[in-house]
């Protein structure tokens, strides 16, 4: 990596990478993204050798997690070893860990041979880019290199857990479900938002993306009429006249799509977006909990 900040992609969203033990290029990330300093990174691995160079004690139910999960959208919180910098880490005893299940990535991150910082590589306040020209219409100019790698699969960033305390902890939803974490690990719990636990995912509390356009949640998609200011995005057409209308063919396909929906409006100047409300089941929990961020002002 030789200091530098790599933009590439994985089967979530598109990261921002740097060496994890270079202090100079994760300071890049920061001020490339205009990232707050206090919101912590996660270590990609390329392989699962890697991991003890980042923490020195996975607990029972990280091992099984990673076993059932590794390679692949989940992103484990473990207590970080003391060579990895803080900066990294916004000054917590843990980090973030995570082993990408793309092609790309996974080829990128053998090459780098050291685990690589990465968060999402769009600017702060941003949607994360699901596509190589997301990053460059937000970061061209600020990084190294974007690796151009097809659209992401999966379009919404990975499942994150807390793995440090007694029992593990859901701090961020992702592709991988809550029911599917519980048949793997049965005494795990969801922090909801009033929980001060969440207080241990700091990037929970940071104003979320939500984009120029009013979000609204749309119930019943029956009686919906749109004007032609409106944007819609969902499974089912609603009535009325609109040129921004994404009929997805599932609930997967609605998650992929979700975020450069919402760039795509901006890009149009809408001033309402309504996104159909889901079943929150499977990915359907993930997409559920992003449109509601967004729909916060
Ligand atoms: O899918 C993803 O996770 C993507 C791709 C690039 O891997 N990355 C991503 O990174 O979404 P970022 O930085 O945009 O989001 C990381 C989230 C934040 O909410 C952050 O607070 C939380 O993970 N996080 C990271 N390290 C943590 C830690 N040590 N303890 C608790 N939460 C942590
Ligand atoms: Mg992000």
């Amino acid at each position: 990596m030789r200091g530098g900040i790599v933009a590439f992609p994985t089967e979530t969203v598109y990261g921002l990478g740097a060496d994890v033990f270079n202090e100079r290029a994760i300071r890049k990330i920061f001020d490339a993204k205009k990232r707050p300093a206090d919101n912590p990174l996660i270590a990609h691995v390329g392989s699962l050798d890697q991991i003890p160079s980042l923490t020195n004690r996975a607990s029972k139910s990280a091992e099984r997690l990673i076993a059932a999960f590794f390679p692949g959208p989940l992103t484990v919180v473990l207590p970080r070893s003391a060579t990895v910098p803080l900066l990294a880490t916004a000054g917590l005893d843990t980090i973030g860990v995570r082993m990408p299940s793309n092609d790309l990535a996974q080829q990128f991150l053998r090459e780098c041979k050291v685990p690589i910082v990465a968060p999402s590589a769009n600017l702060s306040g941003r949607p994360s880019p699901t596509t190589w020209m997301a990053v460059s219409e937000d970061l061209d100019g600020r990084i190294d290199c974007i690796l151009q790698g097809d659209p992401t699969t999966i379009g919404l960033e990975s499942t994150v857990v807390d793995c440090t305390g007694e029992s593990p902890v859901l701090l961020r939803r992702g592709a991988v479900s809550f029911e599917r974490l519980r048949e793997i690990v049965s005494d795990i719990s969801e922090a909801s938002s009033e929980d001060p636990d969440l207080a241990k995912s700091p990037g929970m509390k940071h104003r979320h993306y939500s984009p120029m356009a009013v979000v609204v949640i749309a119930d019943d998609v029956t009686s919906l009429v749109l004007s032609t200011s409106d944007a819609f995005i969902g499974l089912q057409r609603p009535a009325g006249d609109s040129d921004q209308i994404r009929i997805c063919d599932s609930v997967e396909d609605y998650a992929a799509s979700l975020f450069e929906f919402f760039r795509q409006c901006d890009r149009n100047g809408i001033a309402r977006i309504y996104c159909e409300k889901v079943s929150e089941t499977g990915i359907g929990g993930a997409l559920m909990d992003r449109i509601r961020r967004a729909a916060e002002k």
